[in-house]
């Protein structure tokens, strides 16, 4: 048996490519996907890691906040992503209360996970409180990617979506948190709503990558939510945010059109119908003969 890589397999994103990206200070790209389709328009864009977010709950399934989804619901889109995704790092979030009960139950959460989508890791919330679930994970040889600042899974306790580590104390906490997710073998952190003198800090501190959304240009990477990128959402964009295409106008406008177009029977044309000019319909259906 050969132990050659295929072509294909050696482009492979892995854990080890984000090290490297760290260590070469390249920048690398992240971004939500929560379906077939996207993932493949991302994988094919060179997009480094594909994550399967609980923002699923908001940006495709129309909750308010990410806290209801489930664990069955993550594994659905997240393996209709894994179909879609040949070489990014698939990524898939573990939601609220799928690693809050015992480290038992989030071991038991995470395989299911990885085994039923073909999630390479798993994303948890969390500072120092989450690095037992990370070292019993990791010892199980599931990567973790950590995630702390504004963390949405803690809405209610933070009081709303607020911008995290703007005070001293705050900022020292949310540093000594990346710290101890590192010692604890999460394999990057995503470092969300901090000022971008935080990242900053946070990203020179860590030897593990730092993956940034509303963080500032100095992490080593930047995620964000394909439905924001893409202005298919339906609340003004946070701050942090650029629209880089804006396909909720495009949607809207074909959407018009094809309605016009059916409207005025000018849709489907004859060249987008089909033709049997062999048919002899002019005889009696078979029913009234
Ligand atoms: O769920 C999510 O989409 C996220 C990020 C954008 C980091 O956690």
């Amino acid at each position: 048996m050969s132990l050659t890589p295929s072509p294909a397999v050696a482009e492979k994103v892995t854990p080890q490519t984000l090290l490297a990206h760290k260590r070469a200070g390249t920048a690398f790209t992240a971004l939500t996907a929560y379906d077939y389709p996207t993932a493949r328009l991302a994988d094919d864009a060179g997009i480094d890691l594909l994550l399967v977010g609980d923002s699923l709950a908001m940006a495709v399934l129309g909750h308010a906040d990410t806290l209801s989804v489930t664990v069955a619901e993550m594994i659905h889109h997240a393996k209709a992503v894994r179909r879609g995704t040949q070489r990014a790092l698939l990524v898939v979030d573990m939601p609220f209360g799928s690693y809050h009960v015992s480290i038992e139950d989030t071991l038991r959460n995470a395989i299911r996970i990885v085994k039923e989508s073909g999630a390479e890791a798993v994303k948890l919330e969390g500072g120092t409180t989450q690095t037992a679930n990370i070292r019993a994970l990791t010892a199980a040889q599931i990567p973790v990617v950590a995630h702390i600042g504004l963390t949405p899974q803690s809405l209610h306790a933070m009081g709303g979506y607020k911008v995290q580590g703007r005070t001293q104390a705050a900022a020292l906490q949310l540093a000594d948190d990346a710290l101890a997710l590192q010692a604890a073998g999460a394999i990057a952190i995503v470092l969300e709503g901090i000022p971008r003198e935080l990242a900053a800090h946070i990203t020179s501190l860590v030897t593990i990558p730092t993956i940034g959304i509303g963080a500032g240009p100095d992490t080593d990477a930047q995620v964000l939510v394909v439905h924001d990128l893409l202005q298919l959402t339906f609340t003004p964009p946070a701050k942090f945010v650029r629209p880089f295409a804006d396909a909720g106008t495009l949607i809207r406008e074909a959407l018009a059109n094809y309605r016009t177009a059916v409207s005025a029977r000018t849709f489907p044309a004859d060249a987008e119908s089909y033709h049997a000019p062999s048919l002899n319909l002019q005889t009696e259906h078979l029913t009234t003969r």
